[in-house]
């Protein structure tokens, strides 16, 4: 048997990438304010910003597109997806939004109030601002393995138990819902496994508790749990993934991950309960409830979208394209976030610019070097993301310094990577003269969306 894992569909239609020169590459960078964000997606070589409806459809999608039905109030297309989705999850009722955000903005107004607690391995940015917009306080759990970047471990994405009985114990009371994220894209696109997704359900279940499963990225889990969990490497990924979903009481999606859609979300519920205050909130902010914000051809291709993001062959070449490149790195000594993970490549900037000061930004620096260098778009997950400047003019940083090279679903090939890798190891060579930068121009929050810098001088 040959040992190359192809990618296991063939390109039907092309998108060509502008290639351009380093002095190029120079003068966009300078015009952007040193900041990848404000970098028009032309000038990009690889663009491996986020994963998130960023991927390629199929031509079975393509193909649904022409079939959406665009009617207003019970569109064909809706019920198509409503079976999917009800086959899928086994549960009942579901209505769209026009992504993730939207799910997580609309099922949190309808159930929580200022005051609550939620816990969860770690909220997505977006998960913790709707949830914080409701003064409702959101608690990261994830298990102590989970935060250190080198530590092998297949499930670093478990939620720690122990601290949930401990919040259920003490706050039980302040608790709307449990949440768990899969894969905990916050830490490092890592999987949860289904012993500690069953534990933790049972534990909510033991205090009355809902629970809640941020499900964008279900099937990469599902795929690990058949990879790494003992007793699952029979199973088909189709029932991995029903029997995840029968823990769960409800679930938020963004379809821009494993939908394999360029937008869209949804939210899906076991029980009526909470139906007609999410089809209130809906109407007000999204749209009729057999729409959620989306057209008749967005809800077709996502039917057709969440079953091939299930395909066995797909997601051992979608996860075994991340290790690859892991290999690569290590073979280049660049430290990254281990085990890779479903759908990224964080890598820890500290081994690359070890002797770079914090206050210049080491990850944000290797970000920018990584388009100099090969015109590759990664982001910052570091001290301009989560660090913040005080009133005082101090700053604060983040414990981590990590640029997340993250992959587009089905996009790029087998050589992309390989570039990928030389360009990676050839900013290391280099890494002596890589420039930190300094904040010229900051907004309160989110800073690193919009910010503006300059080169800290050598
Ligand atoms: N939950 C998780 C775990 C996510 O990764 C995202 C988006 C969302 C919710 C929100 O979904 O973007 O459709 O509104 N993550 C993207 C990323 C943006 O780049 O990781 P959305």
């Amino acid at each position: 048997m040959p040992k190359t894992l192809i990618e296991p569909f063939r390109i039907k239609s092309i998108e060509p990438i502008r290639m351009t020169t380093r002095a190029e590459r120079e003068r966009l960078l300078e015009e952007a304010k040193l900041n990848v964000f404000k970098l028009h997606a032309e000038d990009v070589l690889i663009d491996w910003l986020t994963d998130s409806g960023t991927g390629a459809m199929s031509s079975r999608q393509w193909g649904a597109i022409m079939e959406g039905d665009e009617s207003y109030a019970g569109a064909r297309s809706f019920y198509r997806l409503e079976a999917v989705i009800q086959k899928i999850t086994g549960m009942n009722f579901f209505v769209p939004t026009h992504q993730g955000r939207a799910a997580e903005k609309v099922l949190f107004t309808a159930v929580c109030k200022q005051g609550d607690v939620v816990p969860n391995n770690c909220h997505f940015d977006t998960t913790r601002a709707n949830l914080e917009y409701l003064g409702v306080d959101a608690r990261d759990l994830v298990i102590a393995e989970g935060l250190q970047p080198s530590l092998i471990h297949p499930f670093k994405g478990n939620i720690d138990l122990e601290r949930v009985e401990a919040l259920l114990k003490e706050q039980g009371d302040r608790i709307p819902f449990g949440m768990i994220t899969v894969t905990n894209n916050t830490g490092g696109g890592q999987p949860v496994s289904m012993a500690n997704i069953r534990a933790y359900a049972a534990l909510l279940k033991q205090h009355g508790k809902p629970f809640i499963m941020d499900v964008c990225r279900f099937s990469e889990n599902a795929m690990f749990i058949k990879m790494r969990e003992p007793g699952y490497e029979h199973t088909p990924i189709r029932d991995i993934v029903k029997e995840m979903f029968s823990y769960a009481d409800a679930a938020t999606m963004s379809a821009k991950k494993d939908g394999m859609v360029n937008i869209g979300g949804f939210i899906v519920l076991r029980r009526e309960e909470w139906m007609d205050a999410v089809r209130n909130v809906l109407i007000l902010t999204e749209g009729f409830p057999t729409y959620g914000g989306l057209a008749g051809r967005d809800l077709e291709a996502l039917a057709v979208g969440l079953e091939e993001g299930m395909d066995e062959d797909y997601l051992r070449y979608r996860l075994r394209t991340a290790e690859y490149l892991g290999e690569r790195l290590e073979a280049a000594g660049v430290g990254f976030v281990r085990p890779t993970g479903g759908h990224a490549v964080y890598l820890d900037a500290r081994t690359v610019l070890p002797d770079m000061p914090v206050a210049h930004y080491p990850a944000w620096a290797l970000c920018n070097a990584l388009y100099l260098e090969g015109g590759i778009r990664g982001v910052e997950i570091g001290s301009v993301m989560f660090g913040k400047r005080l009133d005082d003019g101090t700053e604060t940083y983040h414990s981590m310094e990590l640029v997340r090279l993250a992959f587009p679903r089905r996009m790029y090939t087998q050589s992309h990577f390989d570039y990928a890798a030389e360009v990676i190891d050839e900013v290391k060579q280099q890494a002596a003269g890589i420039r930190g930068v300094r904040i010229t121009k900051q907004p309160p929050f989110l800073r690193h969306f919009t910010c503006k810098c300059a080169w800290v001088d050598r």
